[in-house]
Formats: structure tokens, sequence, C-alpha cells
């Protein structure tokens, strides 16, 4: 998803914004630009050429004329206007004297653009960005500073959006507001930083401030300022950064994917580490609900979007089997549209890596507007997701830079696992040493995962005998459903291969048509309640001639006898296998993706950050 970076002040500026840049390509991008400025001119570089656009800014950044004290970059991916380089941000005025840098959707855009016009602005790209530069254009021709023009600006816009500007008639200046769109402002010896994401910023400076909604800041070389809308002084939030950028890099792997695969033993340790004790008490320290207002809860909606959403599906299963609250779960996306029946006593848990899914924050927000209470499960310390809930639950995954979900998702599980817990015990539902069996299994997961990781040479093999497969089936019943989902996506997502998931008890209301012996179906068969159920799905495609891959508990020798191949994982409890049995199926996808020569940290098509509809 698009990326901001703005700086002034520093004595090589455009080396600043190729640095933040290329901290920002893991969010996905098509197309990449800078623009500097100094009293005199503005420069200006773009380029659309996926993937290798930094490389293309790298090549020009010679090109620069020296002394300029202002810029800003972008990355942009494509929403309004084909992925070219006239449609690539920074987007200039008429008079090339202003650039702007723009994540989001102005909404309003072609009826600002229809006066503009009227007004004899002529435009050179087909973004909605590119109205705020004619904007302030418009202001700054009546006197207004930077900061001022776009405070004016901002009152007019609708939607959502971060926003960065620079201009020749104030070289040191930039102005930078937001609308749901995260951005942050810092300052690090004299040179003053603007951001949409804090890894843009990781190892230049801890002194970090969150902007609010319809707040614009005017940034210096050593002061920020900020006003409101209204124009009155607003104080700066401090922002905590909990991330280091030695994290953030590949540690000799071939790719984040595969570092983030081998990361998940340790980043279930961390996210359970002091909340959850091998006597079966937890605690759950930034949840801020009171144990009165636990109590109050009657019922409880989990939102997400993709992998978060098929972690919620887990988590459900957890939470009414253990701590008997009526739950359910919806696409975000939906959700916040749906005009959902919620009370004071309904809880909403929107769960996101990131904390910036647009869908995900607006389904938060839709919550807190009916009354509801509110929990965000994410991954980043701070993000606006977890500012706007009432309480949050942090998973501590660490940065997560492959573009799909693989550490994120297993702690996102195990989170869920541990909150439907801690209402269990609350609410005395589970016996003493149910409730103790099951913090053991949780306790037990992390090693678990690590011998299931102690698998994956046999994993990838049979990734590397099915790479040239066209159609896959997941089938999974129960726990095993999510499971079958992610694995799909997965699949999809990496490999590029046709893959679906059908909860297995409905193949024989219509998909089991599609069962031929061209199809491979990937069988969720671990040990557990619908064990037998899912044997009796395998026959019904095996009968038809598809090739069965089954996951299954390892040594079990009856599903074996029925499977043409096996992934096999160690023996976990029923309702906690989802954080294991995801593993093979991230290496399947990771395997087949491999030999196909596709880009597994950043697969077409895709942003890590979803911050659009
Ligand atoms: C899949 C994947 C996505 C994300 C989804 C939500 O591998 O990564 O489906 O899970 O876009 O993202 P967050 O969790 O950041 O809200």
């Amino acid at each position: 998803m698009c990326g901001i970076i703005g700086v002034t002040g520093a004595p090589d500026p455009m080396q600043v914004l190729l640095d933040a840049l290329a901290l920002l390509e893991y969010r996905g991008y098509d197309s990449a630009g800078v623009a500097l400025v100094n009293k005199a001119s503005l420069w200006r570089k773009r380029d659309a050429l996926r993937g290798h656009s930094l490389d293309t800014l790298r090549a020009a950044a010679g090109e620069a004329p020296s002394g300029m004290t202002a810029g800003v970059g972008h990355t942009r991916w494509a929403t309004h206007g084909a992925a070219v380089e006239r449609n690539a941000h920074p987007h200039c005025d008429c008079s090339g004297a202003v650039a702007i840098v723009h994540n989001g959707i102005i909404e309003n855009y072609q009826e600002l653009w229809d006066k503009l016009k009227a007004e004899g602005h002529t435009r050179s790209s087909e973004t909605d960005s590119e109205v705020v530069a004619h904007m302030l254009e418009r202001e700054i021709a009546t006197g207004a500073g930077l900061a001022e023009a776009l405070r004016r600006c901002v009152g007019e816009l609708r939607g959502d959006f971060a926003l960065a500007a620079v201009s020749t008639s104030e070289p040191e200046v930039i102005a930078a507001a937001r609308r749901t769109s995260p951005l942050i402002v810092g300052l690090v010896d004299g040179t003053g930083l603007v951001a949409s994401d804090i890894a843009a910023l990781l190892g230049t400076t801890r002194t970090l401030f969150q902007l609010a909604d319809d707040e614009i800041a005017e940034v210096r070389p050593g002061s920020i300022s900020v006003v409101g809308l209204d124009g009155h002084a607003h104080e700066l939030e401090p922002l905590e950064v909990a991330w280091d950028i030695v994290a953030a890099r590949r540690d000799g792997y071939d790719d984040f994917m595969s570092k983030e695969i081998h990361e998940q033993p340790r980043a279930l340790r961390d996210t359970l580490m002091g909340r959850l004790h091998a006597d079966g008490s937890s605690e759950l320290e930034e949840l801020s609900l009171t144990d009165a207002e636990l109590d109050e809860i009657d019922r409880v909606v989990f939102v997400g979007c993709g992998s978060a959403y098929y972690a919620c599906l887990s988590g459900r299963i957890a939470l009414e089997h253990w701590a008997r609250v009526p739950a359910e779960v919806e696409i975000a996306s939906e959700f916040r549209y749906r005009d959902a029946l919620l009370s004071e006593r309904t809880l909403v848990v929107a769960v996101s890596q990131s904390g910036e899914t647009v869908d995900t924050l607006h389904a938060l927000r839709e919550a807190k507007r009916s009354g509801a209470r509110t929990i965000a499960l994410t991954n980043v310390v701070d993000s606006l997701l977890a500012r706007e809930a009432d309480g949050v639950l942090y998973t501590r995954a660490g940065p997560e830079i492959g573009v799909a979900s693989t550490k994120s998702h297993a702690t996102q599980i195990a989170m869920l696992q541990l909150f439907a817990l801690h209402l269990a015990r609350r609410r005395g539902t589970l016996a003493i040493d149910d409730y103790r069996a099951i913090a053991k299994g949780l306790l037990e997961l992390p090693g678990l995962v690590e011998q299931a990781i102690g698998q994956m040479e046999v994993y990838l093999e049979l990734a590397r005998r099915l790479a040239e497969v066209q159609d896959v089936y997941f089938l999974g019943r129960g726990i095993g459903y999510p499971v079958a989902l992610e694995g799909a996506l997965k699949l999809k997502e990496l490999a590029y291969v046709r893959a679906e998931a059908y909860p297995a008890g409905e193949l024989k209301h219509g998909p089991i048509a599609l069962i031929d012996e061209r199809a491979v179906v990937v069988a969720v068969a671990t040990r557990g309640h619908l064990w037998d159920k899912v044997m009796a799905n395998i026959a019904e495609v095996k009968a038809r001639g598809a090739t069965v891959v089954a996951l299954c508990t390892q040594h079990d020798q009856a599903t074996e006898a029925v499977a043409d191949h096996v992934l096999e994982i160690p023996e976990v409890a029923e309702l906690l296998s989802p954080v294991v049995a995801i593993v093979p199926l991230q290496a399947l996808a990771y395997g087949v993706a491999r030999v196909r020569g596709n880009d597994v940290d950043r697969p077409r098509n895709l942003a890590k950050v979803v911050t659009v509809e």
C-alpha cells in the first residue's frame, strides 16, 4: 500500500528519502517518486517500473540540483488511475512549484476538480490526489503559508487521507495532514521528518508523534507545530515505538517469508510470555476493561480481513467452547455497512496485524458508534486500531515484512485462545483441571510449532512434487475449517494457484461436482472429534479420482493408509491445533511459489497494508 516520507533540514535530503522508501518497499508498490525543493526550483523524479522504481530513483539521485532544502517521497499502489508514471506521486500544481504525496482516497475529488478546472487549472494525471496540489496553488496565491494553505484544503476534502506537501514558496517547510490514514512526524538532530509508517523512520529517530484526525502539521528543521481544522494550536501526541531495525532484516534467510515462518516459535513465546503462567493464571495488562465490564459481556463479535478473519474463526470456536459466550465472526468490510445490532454488553474484537486496515478500523468505529465495547487485537503498538479501541491485546510477533501473513496469523490465533481462556476462568465455565490442561497446551504450542518447522524439508519436497498443480481443494471440519481456509489463501496469494476451501461436510452439496482425477484435495485430517467424518469425505473424493494430501497427526497409520501424500504434524489438542497445522500449509504454498519463480515476499497485486477500501 502507498507509503509517504518527507524530510526537511537534512544535509542530503535525497538520501533520506531513498533510504526511507526502501524501508517502505515491504508495503507493496507499483510506482514511486520523489520531489525536492529550494527557493528557486522544484525537482521531481518518478518511475512506474514495478519492483524497480527505487533503482530508477537511486540512479537519478545525481541529477537533483544541489542545495535542496526539503522533499517528499512516495511509493504508490494504484487505486485511481493506472500504474503509470504520470499517475505516480508526487503530484504538482500547474506552475510546478508545489508537490504533494497522498495515501488514501479523496472521495469528492471530481467535484473539487470541476471547480479547479473552471478556475483555469489543468491536470496531468487521472488520480484523485492531484487536486490537492492545485488547491494548494490556489491558496498560496492568496498569500497563505504552506501549512495554512493545507489547513484550508483539508476542510474541503472528503474521504480518508494522509498528505504531505512541499513548495518553493516556503522551501524549508513540509506541511502534513491526515484523516484516518496514519501519519507520523518526528525530529532528529534538527531534521524534520514525516512518514506514513514507523518502518520508514526505523533507525533514524525515536522522537515521533502521531498526528490525530484533521490535524495539520508544519514541520521545519528543528520544530514541529500542529493546528486543528479551526486553526487553533494542538499538543503533539508522543508515539511509542517498540521495534528495532535489526529485527526488520532478513537474517540470512532467502526471503522474509521464510524468516517469518521460522520465527513463529519465538513470536508465540513472546506473545504468551508474562501473560499466561504455568499455574494457569493469566494477565492481559493492556486489556483496559475491568473485570466487572468483562463479566457484563453477553456476546462477542470478531471482525477482521483475510488471514485475520480466519484467525477469528478459530478464536470463536475456542471462546464458545471454553467460555460459553455466544460469538460471531464477520468480515470487517461487510460488518461496517451492515447496521449490526449491538449493545453495550456486546464486545467487538477487531483483529488486524497492521492495525491500519481501513475496513477493520471502520468496523471498530461502527461498533463504537453502536455503543459496543471494543478491543483491538494487533501487532503494532500505538497503531490507529490500538488507539481507538477501548482495550488492546497485542501480539508480539515483531515486524512482519513478507506480504503474506505467517507469524502474525499464528500469534493472532494464540492470543485469541488466551483471551478465550481468560474469559473462561473469570466465568468459571471450565473445571480447574481442564483449565490447567488448556493453559499447559497453549504454553507447549511454541515447541510443537518448532517440531513442525523441523519437518520443513519434507513439506517442501511435497511442494516441489506438486508444483505443477492447477486446482486445489482444501477441506476441513470444525477447527480444521479455518486451517483449510488459510491454507487455500496462502496457495492463491503466493503460488497463484486456484485454491478453494470448503467445510468438508458441504462437499456433497455442490463442490464435489468439481472433483475428478485432475483435482488435488488437501484434507485437514488431524485427530479430533470430527476425524472420522473427514475420513468419510476423503473417501468421497478418492472415489472420484482425486489425489489426496492428508494433513494428519504424526504416526497416524489409519490416515496415512488412505492418502496419496501426507503432511504430518506433532500431536496437539484439538482446539489448539490450528497454530501447528498451518505450518505445513505455509510451507506448501511457499514451496510451490518458489518453484514457479514467484516473489514470495511481494506477491503480485497485493499490498502488506490495505489502507483503502
Ligand atoms: C494474507 C494476508 C491478508 C491480511 C489482511 C488483513 O496472507 O496477509 O489477508 O491478513 O489483509 O491485514 P491486517 O491483519 O493487517 O488487518
